[in-house]
């Protein structure tokens, strides 16, 4: 089964509209067609996930930003007391303000020992004619991992998403989709083994529609899509959904 990650940003922004869009997921994902992985924004987490007692939604914290001495941010331990299994890390909207690489590669350390999983999001800013974002994508998910445990089951889901694709009209042509999602699994399996490697689902986000949705889903090594605008819209969420192929 695909996966549908669903970043819901800040655009929901008090508890009665997080309720009634979440309504529109259980209604979706009764049909099994994919499986959703919700990421409200952390301040609803532990209301949305004790109100829903079904078994086919899974949670995500959108990321967490430090612990202890570090006024108005959220640690792992707290987000993971809310009951999510899942943690985004590395946005390209927290890359933005200032998150690095280095803090990245410690926090997906930090959610495999709290015992979740990360979904760690890699991509480009802008491409050149030389190929310069093959390489750039290589060296963020390199440094993801540098500090992963080794010999470890491989909790975590790399999500591609190039920032110039992100809230913008269109994604990427598909084979260009498709080229880099071959480029990550081979790394993933020169880091980790053909065998192990493989395993990692590899997802698409940035511009999924419900008129791009099923041709994304088919290519080569996607094992789903990261959702952003498409997630907190109705309309377009159902639409999306509608043509996912089961
Ligand atoms: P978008 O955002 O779907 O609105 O382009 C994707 C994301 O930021 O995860």
């Amino acid at each position: 089964m695909k996966i549908i990650i669903a970043n819901w940003k800040a655009y929901v922004e008090d508890f009665k509209s997080a309720e009634k869009l979440f309504g529109v997921y259980k209604l979706l994902s009764s049909s099994k067609k994919a499986a959703f992985v919700v990421a409200p924004p952390n301040i609803f987490l532990r209301d949305i996930i004790k109100a829903y007692k079904g078994r086919l939604i899974s949670f995500a914290s959108q990321g967490v930003s430090g612990s202890g001495a570090c006024t108005a941010c959220t640690s792992v331990q707290q987000v993971k007391d809310t009951g999510v299994d899942f943690v985004l890390v590395g946005h390209s909207e927290q890359r933005a303000r200032s998150l690095t690489d280095e803090q990245v590669s410690a926090t997906v350390k930090d959610v495999y020992n709290a015992g979740m999983y990360s979904v760690i999001i890699v991509g480009e800013n802008n491409r050149d004619e030389q190929g310069g974002h093959f390489k750039f994508v290589r060296s963020q998910l390199k440094i993801a991992l540098n500090r992963y445990p080794k010999n470890k089951p491989l909790k975590f889901i790399v999500a591609y998403e190039p920032v110039w694709a992100v809230g913008a009209k269109q994604p990427p042509k598909a084979h260009e989709i498709e080229m880099m999602m071959i480029y990550i699994r081979k790394i993933l399996v020169q880091l980790f083994g053909d065998r192990r490697g493989r395993q990692v689902p590899i997802l698409y986000g940035g511009s999924v529609n419900a008129a791009n949705i099923s041709a994304i889903l088919e290519l080569q090594e996607v094992s789903g899509v990261l959702l952003g605008r498409a997630s907190v819209d109705e309309k377009a969420l159902t639409e999306l959904y509608q043509n996912i192929k089961k």
